[in-house]
């Protein structure tokens, strides 16, 4: 047995307790339940001690710890017994300098954590390890689950599936038709999950699979982040992005936000880093939103009053909420970390992401909305040149190729590709090539004009 320990708490009541390997969501008042971790046993080792911990699994081969989530087990999910973890080696992604980039818009200072360079290409996958660990020890404790079920943007089914399928555990998920890219729609389809293409948008999806799981006799266990053993897993890029920089707080972590479980996940993770002593201060965190999908923004400049929303589309598909489940736990995070929110619009985000891919990155569009909103608080003033800045990458450029096509072949909604980059279609005829490359290699793009 391990000297550590975790639980769900209500958020309005922390006498009211639940064990981690219980099926329950909500609290008896309806809110939501978090993890509640024994501080007072994690306090007995120093926060040297724990560094140094963290610093020996970092990245090895030991079973589980060399997951960047497994190898702050204690800290995560104490109570699960090893041969119970289903683990793609996850976390521990590049934290990226973008230096060339920061330069052209005025940042010494700028780096990208790259959470889609990850088993399913995205940062769902930090607290889908989690989830599904439980999932195994439940049902070798003999709990009847039949299947684990989500509501998804794209990103949080494919991980789903793709850790179900690792521990042979069925998955059910609900997606909006028409509303996530070709790649994410496949990756559920190849891992065996049961896909069920919903017409509707994703508050839809949301609202069917809590109505299917809410029976705790049906057998379908629920694993979208309103479970708070999802956070759990995600809230380690914090504590990752601080380990990177050898313990060093940045002065931002810029964040795109829809559901803002993710959002929450950053803060709890610092917070916790805070109270056990390993930092002494803490950064001011950035939501960023796209301006179709803004909720949070409006409520940030509304007295942080929270309404609803019809969500528009936005090429950043996955970040497509208007009724996000972690609203009210975003908000107090975000207060306790003098937090900002910034929105952009599809120009901004299709022009950011290109200008970052010009300069090496990979950007998805939802990193292209943290970046816009990161220009946005330059030119404002808010963020100073000389500060560290970090910009959180959720998802693999590569998941999101018809975003990267369109932008280059100019036909994106909404949007004017500044950075248009289309291939030249030449004869084989290497004098014309010559002549098109003198012009393409002095400026490139000139060759179009
Ligand atoms: C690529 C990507 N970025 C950002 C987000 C937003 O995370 P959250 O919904 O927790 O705010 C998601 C989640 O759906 C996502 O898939």
């Amino acid at each position: 047995m391990s000297q550590y320990n975790a639980w769900f708490a209500a958020q309005d009541d922390p006498a009211e307790r639940y064990p981690l390997t219980e099926v329950v969501y909500y609290s008896r008042s309806g809110g939501l339940l978090e993890v509640q971790h024994d501080m007072e046993a994690l306090r007995q080792q120093s926060a040297a001690e724990w560094k140094q911990l963290f610093e020996s699994r970092w990245m090895r081969t030991t079973w589980p710890y060399g997951s960047g989530v497994w190898g702050k087990k204690e800290w995560i999910c104490p109570g699960i017994a090893n041969e119970n973890i289903v683990s793609t080696f996850e976390g521990g992604s590049n934290l990226y300098w973008a230096e060339r980039f920061g330069r052209e818009i005025g940042l010494e200072d700028l780096w990208i954590k790259m959470c889609g360079v990850s088993h399913t290409g995205s940062f769902k996958d930090l607290g889908m390890t989690v989830l599904v660990s439980v999932v195994k020890q439940m049902i070798s404790e003999g709990k009847p689950i039949r299947a684990v079920a989500c509501a998804s943007t794209g990103d949080t089914s494919a991980a789903l599936a793709a850790y179900g399928a690792a521990a042979g555990i069925p998955t059910i998920v609900f997606l909006p038709k028409g509303k996530v890219s070709t790649a994410q729609l496949v990756q559920p389809i190849a891992h065996g999950a049961t896909v069920i293409s919903m017409d509707g948008d994703f508050d839809a999806c949301m609202r069917v699979v809590r109505e299917v799981t809410a029976d705790p006799n049906s057998g379908i266990y629920l694993a979208n982040s309103l479970n708070s053993l999802r956070v759990e897993g995600q809230k380690t890029v914090g504590i990752e992005i601080v380990q990177q920089f050898d313990w060093d707080v940045p002065d931002w972590i810029v964040i795109p936000g829809g559901n803002l479980g993710n959002t929450f996940a950053l803060g709890k993770g610092l917070l916790m880093m805070y109270e056990l002593g390993l930092i002494s201060r803490l950064p001011r965190i950035v939501c960023a939103q796209a301006e179709n999908a803004n909720p949070l923004y409006r409520a940030y400049k509304n007295g942080w009053s929270f309404e609803p929303i019809t969500a528009r589309p936005t090429a950043a598909s996955a970040i497509q909420i208007g009724d996000p489940v972690s609203i009210n736990r975003a908000i107090s995070m975000l207060k306790r970390f003098d937090g900002i929110v910034e929105q952009a619009s599809e120009q901004e985000l299709a022009d950011a992401a290109a200008r970052a891919d010009r300069t090496g990155a990979y950007a998805c569009p939802h990193t292209g909305v943290a970046l816009a909103a990161t220009i946005k608080l330059i030119d404002q003033g808010v963020i100073n040149k000389t500060d560290r800045v970090v910009v959180v990458s959720t998802a693999h450029g590569l998941k999101f190729s018809r975003f990267k096509v369109d932008y280059h072949e100019s036909t994106l909604r909404e949007v004017v590709s500044h950075y248009a980059n289309p291939p030249l279609e030449l004869p084989p005829d290497a004098d014309a090539v010559r002549r098109v490359l003198e012009r393409s290699i002095e400026r490139p793009g000139a060759s179009r004009d």
